[in-house]
């Protein structure tokens, strides 16, 4: 009898702890990130893009920063909220090549919109370009009031060194303050 007292102590102890330890978190991914089980991985990334708010090429655009600025601060937790944009209406794209093959736990977008509407996204992923296949598609989920869209993993996605989202729906210009990726 004392045994099995002590057994349901330890297990309420146990469980008072973790569930006091995922009252920090919102999901998975907050978890992996705040206790650093998992790297940034878009941090080093390449961009590339259906097409960037160029200073060179556009006189509005200036107020963003360079291409390079607008990129770093895509992908980029810690940079400040430059991000991408399109300037321009769907179709468009922006991808990622982490530049060596990751374990992705997850994505975290930050929404730039200006108008409500209907609205599609796609994910895509994989180790070679020809070969990406959709990991995540996002219908009617972005708006102007909805600041991220966080799409966890689990399991994770192998293999993956490239990472393309595309737009074909949306009553706004497309942009993205934030495509940030997370793994190892
Ligand atoms: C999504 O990610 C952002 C950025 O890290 C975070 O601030 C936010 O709380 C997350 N939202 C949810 C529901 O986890
Ligand atoms: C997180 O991990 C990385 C690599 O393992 C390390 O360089 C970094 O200092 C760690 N950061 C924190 C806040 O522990
Ligand atoms: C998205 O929204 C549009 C119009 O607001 C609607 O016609 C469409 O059915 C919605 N799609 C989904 C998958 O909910």
């Amino acid at each position: 009898m004392q045994s099995i007292l002590v057994i349901f102590t330890a297990l309420s102890f146990f469980f008072e702890y973790s569930s006091s330890q995922q009252l920090d978190c919102h999901d998975l991914c907050d978890y992996l990130v705040t206790y650093n089980i998992t790297q940034a991985l878009s941090k080093s990334a390449a961009v590339s893009a259906s097409r960037f708010c160029d200073p060179n090429l556009w006189y509005y655009c200036p107020h963003y920063g360079s291409v390079a600025d607008q990129a770093s601060s895509l992908t980029d937790p810690d940079n400040s909220d430059n991000g991408w944009n399109s300037i321009g209406y769907a179709p468009q794209y922006v991808q990622l090549d982490l530049t060596e093959k990751y374990r992705v736990s997850c994505v975290r977008l930050k929404v730039h919109m200006s108008s409500h509407g209907p609205t599609h996204h796609t994910l895509w992923a994989g180790d070679n370009l020809n070969r990406l296949r959709v990991v995540k598609e996002l219908i009617n989920e972005t708006a102007p009031n909805r600041p991220w869209l966080n799409v966890t993993f689990n399991p994770p996605l192998d293999e993956v060194r490239f990472l393309r989202l595309t737009s074909t729906v949306s009553p706004s210009w497309i942009g993205w303050w934030k495509f940030l990726v997370y793994g190892n």
